[in-house]
């Protein structure tokens, strides 16, 4: 069994994986809204990614023995006056995940809780690579996304990204 604080942290992060999941798929719906697949598509990837999130949370719990509940999801509440606003949503979003997972890790190191520690390892890392793709994007439309041809390249370049099961298995 885990330590209780950390197993209760670990518990509530399967809801802010599945809050991170509907988040994206709702900026996915309004660029698809928009005319904008390729932005639509890299958002539902990135949906797809955060669902895998939860579930690992979720079966980690499960396999140390750990009751998982499962709360509501809050409803993503965003409007979006221009394309570059989800954008930047995304990545304070991403920051605040990081700032989560860090608690975790806080948490399971003060418990002497290893096991914990190294499979949050790879969220960290994780992180690390989510806010510097969510920046990249930003960067791009900053510099492309005034321009209508460019905006329409970068759209085709956003409908490349396909999805990818997750490196850490449980
Ligand atoms: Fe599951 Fe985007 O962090």
């Amino acid at each position: 069994m885990l330590d209780t604080k950390v197993a209760e942290l670990l518990n509530a992060q399967v809801n802010k994986e599945f809050y991170s999941a509907y988040l994206y798929l709702d900026f996915s719906i309004y660029y698809g809204e928009q005319g904008l697949e390729g932005f639509a598509n890299w958002y539902k990837v990135q949906a797809q990614e955060e669902r895998d999130h939860a579930m690992l949370f979720l079966q980690y719990l499960q396999n140390n023995g750990c009751k998982v509940t499962l709360e509501a999801i809050d409803k993503p509440d965003k409007t979006f006056a221009s394309f570059g606003e989800p954008l930047r949503a995304g990545y304070e979003h991403e920051q605040y995940v990081t700032s989560l997972i860090h608690t975790i890790y806080d948490a399971a190191s003060t418990a002497k809780d290893f096991r914990t520690m190294q499979f949050l390892d790879w969220f960290v890392k994780e992180q690390g690579e989510e806010e510097t793709n969510a920046e990249a994007l930003i960067k791009k439309y900053d510099l492309f996304g005034s321009d209508p041809r460019a905006l329409y390249m970068l759209d085709g370049e956003l409908a490349a990204r396909v999805y990818s099961a997750p490196s850490l298995v449980l």
